[in-house]
């Protein structure tokens, strides 16, 4: 195991919330890049870091070049996400530095938005704050603003891992019917009653409610396709809390304009922060910010728990979310 100080010893090259930092100093020495050096590049202050733990964001992308150039102190990288396709996870390898991600406590905020994102799209909530917003408001008709309920219809998870199977727990509140497509099936009580396809084409077509979970690969990029979305029944839904990634921007622009799909709850987009403009224009769209993990409790969790994997391995143990 390559050598770190009892006392964890990082550098935090990723903004972090007050709270956070609070909780973090009380149980580290840690330095806050932010703090030190507001204007330099991240990549530069990274270069001259003498702490054997580094910690980063989606927003820290460390690809092989910038793997290699990190100093020979730096033994850990632990990313502050789920997500870890920002990282070169064999560069890393290469030089021995082991890699930490946090796949499980962002999985109930997250799940949140999902549902948040569902009913928004149902329920018409852009159109309806933009109305309402715009004092352009003329009273309560039977004819304004009809949506669609999601009470007993089916919704269909792409990916159903941790956040999935949270998810499913909320929807099922809303009695709604659960399927989802793995590459394998669950076991039966993480199933909890949940319709497994094999083939996502046999999920499709039997769902009024598509969510995407699965993690961005070179698999599931693109994955959401015309070709996919045309499986889909006409006036299905679909929302995105994985990554921009997964969808085809085009195919589901033009299915939202075409009347295909009824709307979409869109939290992840390709080349954030620059989405597809297109998507401002669409009232049949309700967008977020990727603020599916955005709560200050699981931010503190999410500091928490990499502590603690961090001491785990430290003990000689093997934590689940060491990546490499
Ligand atoms: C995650 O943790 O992966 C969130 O989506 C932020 O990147």
């Amino acid at each position: 195991m390559p050598h770190v100080p009892e006392r964890l010893s990082i550098f935090a090259a990723c903004r972090l919330p007050d709270e956070v930092k609070a909780d973090l100093r009380r149980e580290c020495d840690i330095v806050f890049a932010d703090e030190i050096a507001p204007a330099v590049p991240i990549l530069t202050l990274l270069c001259t870091c003498t702490q054997p733990i580094v910690m980063i964001t989606v927003q820290e992308p460390l690809d092989e070049a910038a793997i290699r150039e990190l100093p020979a102190s730096v033994r850990v990288i632990a990313t502050y996400s789920v997500g870890h396709e920002h990282l070169d996870l064999e560069a890393a390898r290469a030089r021995g530095i082991a890699v930490f991600s946090l796949p499980d406590v962002l999985s109930e905020a997250v799940a949140e938005i999902g549902m948040f994102l569902l009913l928004g799209a149902a329920r018409r909530a852009t159109e309806s704050i933009d109305l309402i917003r715009s004092r352009a408001w003329t009273g309560w008709t039977a004819t304004q603003l009809n949506g669609v309920e999601i009470f007993r219809k089916h919704l269909g998870i792409f990916g159903m891992g941790r956040i999935g199977r949270a998810l499913a727990a909320r929807a099922r509140g809303f009695d709604m019917t659960i399927h989802y497509s793995n590459r394998r099936r669950l076991a039966l009580e993480l199933e909890q009653g949940a319709r497994y396809h094999a083939d996502p084409k046999d999920m499709f077509g039997e769902v009024d409610a598509l969510v995407l979970l699965a993690p961005s690969s070179e698999e599931t990029r693109g994955f959401l396709n015309a070709e996919r979305i045309g499986w889909l029944k006409r006036g299905a839904i679909v929302v995105n809390i994985a990554r921009g990634s997964l969808v085809v921007d085009d195919d589901l622009i033009a299915a939202l304009r075409s009347g295909h799909l009824f709307a979409a709850g869109l939290d992840v987009f390709a080349g954030e922060p620059s989405l597809d403009p297109r998507y401002f224009d669409l009232p049949n769209v309700f967008m977020l910010p990727h603020i599916g993990s955005s709560t200050i409790e699981t931010r503190r969790r999410m500091a928490a728990a990499l502590i603690d994997q961090l001491r785990t391995w430290l003990a000689g143990d093997e934590p689940s979310n060491r990546l490499v």
